[in-house]
């Protein structure tokens, strides 16, 4: 699959919650090639830091020729980029990564904290592919201050879990599905590994296939650091032991493939 290094300009950045920032980028070949699921590795100017950030894509306008990232700061690199005002470039590659089937008729689009942004890039491709709105089911997790939520209705029903219970069903995403008996043929999912290991042991006790994107694994983003490997079923061809990179075998896989 093509990928570009590019220097892209910011349109726009803003704090849409604590410590979350919204980033719209505009690029020349990347935003016309991408698509739900995959990501960028976003590079820092301080040549002391070389190692790029990989941040999924929660939006692409391939007519405006944008990409939009929403990423919590949780680091140098991220602080960095959470200071990128209007005009400025940044440095980034993409896009990177393998990202969704879309081979759904009635969906769970499931997201979990900062792994709900992917999601609405995915819920537009499901609703532009012809899927009727109440086919796409959008349960969508929070500590207690929710994000985005409201982005996701001009694609699908959206179902919200709180941790704190201070919104929708008190609990996780799959006390949301339970509370409001919500079924699929495929669900998707991004999020903490928790919660990922229990929506892939969900989908199989229900028989359902399931995509889970273990994007929060991922560290350079680039294949150079092997901080992202993850334990697969398979063996692979090459080092013959149970291990796949994220970043460059995923970030999404059939949670029949992986370990989690
Ligand atoms: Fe560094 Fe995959 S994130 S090798």
């Amino acid at each position: 699959m093509a990928k570009f290094m590019e220097n892209a300009q910011v349109i726009s950045q803003r704090e849409i919650s604590e410590g979350i920032f919204d980033l719209v980028l505009k690029t020349e070949n990347i935003a016309d090639n991408a698509h739900a699921g995959q990501f960028v590795s976003v590079y820092t100017a301080d040549g002391a830091h070389l190692l790029p950030r990989p941040i999924s894509l929660c939006d692409v306008d391939k007519e405006a020729g944008t990409i939009r990232l929403v990423y919590r700061v949780v680091g140098f690199g991220t602080t960095e980029f959470s200071g990128l005002k209007e005009g400025e470039m940044v440095r980034i590659l993409g896009p990177l990564g393998n990202g969704y089937d879309l081979s759904a008729k009635k969906a769970l689009v499931m997201g979990g904290g900062i792994g709900i942004p992917p999601m609405l890039q995915l819920s537009k491709e499901l609703s532009l592919s012809g899927m009727k709105q109440s086919d796409i089911q959008v349960v969508l997790g929070f500590r207690d201050v929710c994000f985005l939520d409201d982005e996701f209705e001009k694609y699908g029903n959206v179902y919200i879990a709180t941790e704190d219970g201070s919104r929708g069903t008190p609990g996780n995403v799959l006390n949301a599905v339970a509370e409001n008996e919500l079924s699929a043929d495929v669900i998707y999912a991004c999020g903490p590994t928790p919660m990922l290991r229990a929506i892939k042991a969900y989908a199989l006790e229900n028989d359902i296939e399931c995509y889970l994107s273990l994007e929060e694994k991922m560290a350079c983003g680039i294949g150079a650091c092997l901080g992202c490997v993850c334990q697969s079923t398979d063996v692979d061809e090459h080092s013959h032991v149970h291990n796949k990179r994220v970043c460059a075998d995923g970030p999404v896989f059939n949670a029949k493939e992986i370990e989690l």
